[in-house]
């Protein structure tokens, strides 16, 4: 079996690393699988939807930054019944508790025996989602043993830190016919919208290029001894490659069909040397402090370039260490014009003047219609109201047994981007194959749900 993950082996070979690995049921996985060679060949989950759920009953599992905005979302959208809330810390839950009673619901239950403790809320409640917002090691855990526990599941960004954990995902999703989505709230964010649009409506042609990334300055969220500075740094420590993809990735891969008549299919990637967590903690802890001391792994900038099976391509960048204002870059470029985001502007041929870029007021027209609908009730909410976008679109699909925005093919093709980047900066930018999560079911045309809003 050649196997561009596991190198080349043979199927004995395969068989036991799986079994190291603990990966369960073993069967070939990416790319060339012939149709009925696989047990879950039948078993996609592509416009996968369950009768409808009302009211959503919900256990949340990590309630710090993300978790708390979440449940002040939910709390807000009809149909929505907080049950249960885990965190590791006591007092997070007891606030969320608090929060929840003061809303007008039954006081939810409490689970804070420690890390291992959402097995005891997936197995003893009675929940329809279990949502998750913990540090990226505990996503998968979370999901699975949720999805295990009959249970739909949904995770907050990446979905998964490692290949097999992408392929945990899928299976288990497929195996349980649960749902499994990542809540990649930047694709509702309304100059992506809006850009989607464009594309959906063909005014930017064939798409053929897009170039985005995360480029935002965590240097302080890093070191600043509390929330994400208690796990995200040993991230920078051990890790070299792309961490946090799918901002960027997300919405870019929705202008490109990705899933939906193109899959990823191979990527190349590149980091800088790492300069900037060092600059940073000496000026902040001192040149001998242990964080100045510390080797970070991490290059301040990643570069990676992803070839689609289609033709396209896109470059993807990484870039959390340095002095820098945020972008997403989010370029979006077709056989008929480009759009760009930081700052937001757009050119398109035979509209636009020659060689010139319009602001993208002059394409108000194309605003997407869940902002009209949602834009009120989303005000004051995370991120410029798009956290609140992506809970209601969440909350509106199960209410109406519909299929969700994204699907767990979605959460495993944007996530893996990490894994893979990683494994190509250790080879020396080697080019490195995507596996195909949806296993074959890539190369059908589908209209994202989203585009179905009037
Ligand atoms: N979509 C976005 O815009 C966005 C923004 C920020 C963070 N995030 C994502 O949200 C997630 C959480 O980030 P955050 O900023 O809220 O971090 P945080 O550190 O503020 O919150 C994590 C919470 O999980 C709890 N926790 C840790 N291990 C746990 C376990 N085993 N069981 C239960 N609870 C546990 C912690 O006590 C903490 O309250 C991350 O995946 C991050 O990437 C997304």
């Amino acid at each position: 079996m050649s196997n561009l993950f596991f190198g080349k082996l043979n199927r004995r070979e395969f068989l036991k690393l799986g079994a190291a690995a603990g990966l369960g049921t073993v069967f070939p996985r990416p790319g060339n699988l012939t149709h009925g060679k696989n047990p879950y060949i039948d078993k996609t989950l592509i416009e996968f939807k369950v009768p409808p759920i009302d009211p959503v009953r919900i256990g949340f599992v990590g309630v710090g930054g993300m978790g708390s905005a979440h449940v002040r979302n939910f709390l807000k959208i009809e149909g929505v019944e907080i049950r249960a809330v885990c965190d590791i810390v006591e007092k997070k839950v007891a606030l969320i508790q608090e929060w929840v009673v003061e809303a007008g619901q039954t006081k939810p239950r409490g689970y804070s025996r420690g890390e291992w403790d959402f097995l005891r809320l997936c197995e003893q409640e009675d929940l329809d989602l279990v949502f998750t917002a913990t540090p990226w090691r505990w996503h998968v855990p979370v999901c699975v043993a949720a999805m295990k526990a009959g249970k739909h599941a949904t995770t907050e960004i990446p979905a998964a830190v490692s290949l097999d954990e992408c392929w945990e995902l899928v299976e288990t999703a497929e195996k349980t016919r649960r749902h499994c989505l990542m809540m990649e709230n930047c694709c509702y964010d309304r100059p992506e919208m809006l850009c989607l649009n464009l594309v959906k409506k063909g005014l930017l042609g064939e798409i053929f290029h897009a170039e985005a990334g995360y480029l935002h300055d965590l240097r302080e969220v890093k070191f600043s001894g509390h929330g994400e500075s208690l796990w995200r740094p040993a991230h920078s420590i051990k890790r070299n490659g792309n961490l946090y993809p799918t901002h960027g990735l997300g919405p870019v891969s929705q202008c490109m069909d990705i899933n939906r008549g193109d899959r990823f299919d191979y990527l190349v990637s590149m980091s800088s040397k790492s300069m900037g967590l060092n600059l940073y903690a000496a000026k902040k802890f001192g040149p001998d402090s242990p964080e100045a001391r510390q080797r970070y792994t991490l290059g301040d900038v990643n570069v990676s370039l992803i070839h689609t099976v289609k033709g396209k391509i896109i470059t993807l960048y990484h870039d959390t260490s340095s002095p820098r204002p945020y972008s997403r870059i989010h370029i979006v470029q077709g056989t008929k014009g480009i759009f760009e985001k930081y700052p937001n502007r757009v050119h398109i041929e035979g509209r636009s003047p020659e060689h010139k870029w319009e602001e993208l007021e002059n394409y108000m027209e194309f605003d997407h219609p869940i902002w009209k609908q949602l834009e009120e009730k989303s005000k004051g909410a995370g991120h410029g109201g798009i956290d609140f976008i992506e809970d209601f679109r969440l909350i509106e699909a199960l209410r109406n047994g519909m299929p969700t925005d994204f699907d767990v093919y979605d959460a495993a093709s944007w996530s893996v981007v990490s894994a893979l980047s990683e494994r190509s900066v250790a080879k020396r930018s080697n080019p490195v194959d995507f596996p195909d999560f949806t296993r074959g079911k890539w190369r059908f045309p589908r209209k994202l749900h989203v585009m179905e809003v009037e």
